[in-house]
């Protein structure tokens, strides 16, 4: 039987009674991406799952994506290893800043999966925010800035303008593209979305990808943006996964932020990562 226990008030669902590694029956597939659109993270322990079984786990949601910049495996072009090894102290790490991934892409990723392999016995969670409370509960003043108003996304980490040094760079053991000036480019999504399928509007900004606000500068979008980020951020609105080998996590990565902890140096964590893609953001 298969039974979904919500993990917070907000945010975050855990479903027990699914086996994702056997063939996904209609019936199952859409109680997933209904589960998926309304309580915007889905945590399934215990799965093991070999990387073609999470390539049909994501095809579920809508096709994998291929995403520039991030080397994937060699053996899949759609997966990224996410990993850091024991040997990379003192760093950063990959997502370790509030983000959706690659929001700065024309139609950046509806969703993301990532599949636990190897992980340090305490340290490095991930911790998910709801976007779609945060804009429910936004001051009035901040939601007159944000509704109908544009936002510019950048894809800072990769591009030329705004590199981060080399010292307070993620690990070294995911490879990226840098100094693209192709990653420069500003793309423009709504500061405000609506989920598709429950309809519920969310913010859709962040601190690693978005810039600025349309018709202001980054200047005059940094003290609004900050003052949201702080508000969008709040613990109230977040679910923490401790991970376990085997976990299998999915997340809208529309109306959700998230963010790695970079709290276990010295201990190799390896999870891996695919994304689905989905109508571009309205
Ligand atoms: C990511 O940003 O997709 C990585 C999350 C994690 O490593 O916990």
């Amino acid at each position: 039987m298969t039974v979904l226990k919500k993990l917070t008030g907000f945010i975050g669902a855990e479903i027990e009674g699914l086996t994702l590694s056997e063939t996904i029956s209609g019936a199952d597939a859409e109680f997933l991406k209904r589960s998926l659109a309304e309580y915007q993270v889905l945590v399934l322990r215990g799965q093991f799952l070999t990387p073609p079984e999470q390539k049909a786990l994501t095809r579920v949601f809508g096709p994998a994506l291929q995403l520039p910049y991030v080397a994937p495996l060699e053996e899949d072009p759609e997966t990224i290893a996410v990993l850091k090894e024991a040997s990379e102290a003192g760093g950063g790490v990959f997502g370790g800043e509030w983000h959706a991934d690659f929001s700065f892409l024309a139609n950046p990723p509806a969703g993301s999966v990532l599949n636990a392999i190897e992980i340090p016995e305490v340290g490095g969670d991930t911790v998910w925010a709801s976007q779609t409370i945060a804009y429910d509960s936004l001051p009035a003043a901040l939601k007159s800035v944000v509704d109908e108003r544009r936002a510019v996304h950048v894809g800072k980490p990769y591009g030329v303008k705004f590199a981060p040094p080399a010292e307070t760079r993620a690990n070294a053991s995911i490879r990226m593209t840098r100094g693209d000036p192709d990653a420069d480019r500003e793309t423009f999504h709504p500061a405000v979305i609506t989920q598709p399928l429950t309809g519920r509007k969310a913010l859709f900004l962040n601190p690693i990808y978005t810039t600025r606000l349309d018709g202001m500068t980054e200047e005059e979008s940094q003290p609004i943006l900050q003052e949201i980020y702080r508000h969008c951020t709040r613990p109230d609105f977040s679910c923490r996964h401790k991970w376990q080998p085997g976990d299998v996590v999915i997340w809208d990565n529309r109306t959700t932020l998230h963010y790695a902890t970079n709290d276990y140096d010295g201990h190799r964590r390896l999870l891996y990562r695919t994304t689905f893609s989905g109508a571009a953001p309205v």
